[in-house]
């Protein structure tokens, strides 16, 4: 059997992606190997949110020459993000003749049919389309997350955050029907998978682009907790400018619900985020905070960051700092802000000096740990729920609660692998939590 390989750059929208690319391949009847040597073709789907991705993507391209050197016969398809961003098709097409096929996001499930052709005629493919198609519900896919699964609801986004390359990339919002997410997401949960992730760019807006007054990110998530079976659902990204009381109180109430909210800011400066186009406020976020913290006691929270992003003053990089503080997220993702082509925000005068965004983003990852070192401590002998993943050794389990932190349980019963339990926390030794179970 001829063999694939398949390397995911960026989000979790890619990391689903590629299990649509590994679907499109076993349909041709390759198998995996996680040996790029032994593959007989290559697959990288790419992202280009920042600039360091991109180069790392490009390296890693120019890698494959000795590859496909040694072994001519060697297929090189490239995917995603990077190729379908303005005129990076023609680069590659250039500087790598050793690539076979490229294509961009909106014609990824085409693979297989270009995968065939380049077969039969031995001539290079590049083919990236402008415009997104209607949504195709006829994907075969391959999952690899073990009990996870990842379902996409929408594509697209429409905000244009004035720093993101991603509305160019991946088009406008098309919101997937609330019938087919259910079947979906039904099938998966007879099939076993515990939690299921629901995927978009702004999962918030679902169903804007539908807009038939029913189809509606809340309604979504009412439907999906009528499944019959024992599973979470966990969902991302959520913009602060439209997640509603509705989605927060379906939240608040319903157990199936993982009480997790990935809620990026970006940055705690109102005047950094009117740059942004954001389109809230300081204040307005902070208030959204208080309200769910108040609707979700025990939420857990998590946030992206921007710094140095054009015009940040210490004064502003300080208001995000506090905010952060402030909120006492339990996960922080920061990032140093990045020049994409094309984007509003390219053009911006004041451009800030990359020891700066170093500086700044130190600091924050410094202050995210010590915020999470105090929250692990504050856990102790407070009970969470999570999953029952494997047995460690005599009376003990690993468990990873909702927020994804590791727990090691003892337990003198034995305990169902990939049951959900409530786990009461003892002890957090050296950053380890320990616990018991308190159903
Ligand atoms: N530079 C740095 N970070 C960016 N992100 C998006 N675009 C950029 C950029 N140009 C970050 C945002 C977003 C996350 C997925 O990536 O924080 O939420
Ligand atoms: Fe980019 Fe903003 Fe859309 Fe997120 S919401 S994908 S940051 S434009």
């Amino acid at each position: 059997m001829q063999k694939y390989y398949i390397k995911t750059f960026g989000c979790q929208m890619n990391v689903h992606d590629s299990e649509k690319i590994a679907g499109m391949l076993k349909s041709l009847e390759y198998e995996e190997t996680n040996k790029k040597e032994q593959a007989d073709i290559i697959v990288f789907n790419t992202c280009c949110i920042r600039d360091g991705v991109e180069q790392k993507i490009f390296g890693n391209i120019g890698d494959l020459k000795r590859l496909k050197k040694q072994n001519p016969n060697l297929i090189i398809a490239i995917c995603g993000c990077l190729s379908q961003q303005n005129g990076r098709a023609e680069v590659i097409k250039q500087k790598f003749p050793f690539v076979s096929i490229v294509l961009g996001t909106h014609n990824l499930n085409e693979l297989k049919n270009y995968i065939v052709k380049f077969k039969q005629t031995h001539k290079r493919i590049f083919d990236v389309w402008e415009k997104e198609k209607a949504i195709d519900e006829n994907v075969e896919m391959f999952r690899t997350s073990n009990y996870n699964a990842w379902v996409n609801i929408m594509y697209g986004c429409n905000n244009f955050c004035t720093y993101c390359i991603v509305p160019y990339v991946r088009g406008r919002e098309r919101s997937r029907k609330m019938e087919d997410v259910y079947s979906e997401v039904e099938s998966l949960v007879n099939n076993g998978y515990k939690y299921i992730t629901l995927l978009g760019q702004n999962v918030n807006s679902y169903g804007n682009d539908i807009n038939d007054g029913k189809t509606t990110f809340a309604n979504l998530l009412k439907l999906l907790t009528t499944i019959k079976g024992d599973f979470r659902i966990k969902f991302m990204t959520s913009h602060p400018k439209d997640l509603n009381d509705d989605v927060i109180n379906v939240i608040a109430t319903e157990p199936k619900i993982c009480n997790t909210i990935h809620l990026p800011v970006q940055s705690g400066s109102t005047k950094i985020l009117k740059l942004m186009n954001r389109n809230y406020s300081r204040e307005q976020y902070l208030n959204l905070i208080k309200k769910i913290k108040q609707a979700i006691p025990d939420v857990y929270l998590s946030t992206d960051i921007i710094v140095g992003f054009p015009n940040e003053t210490e004064e502003d990089f300080l208001y995000t700092y506090t905010l952060i503080k402030e909120v006492n997220y339990g996960g922080v993702f920061a990032f140093m802000y990045s020049k994409r082509t094309g984007t509003v925000a390219e053009k911006m005068e004041n451009q800030i000096d990359e020891k700066i965004k170093n500086e700044r983003v130190n600091k924050i990852l410094k202050l995210s740990k010590s915020l999470i070192k105090q929250q692990n401590k504050e856990m102790c002998g407070k009970t969470f729920e999570g999953i029952i993943e494997k047995e460690l050794e005599n009376n003990k389990y690993l468990a990873v609660l909702h927020s994804g932190k590791n727990v090691i349980v003892e337990s003198e019963n034995s305990l169902p692998i990939l049951s959900f339990q409530n786990i009461k926390i003892t002890n957090n030794e050296a950053s380890q939590l320990f616990g018991v179970i308190n159903n």
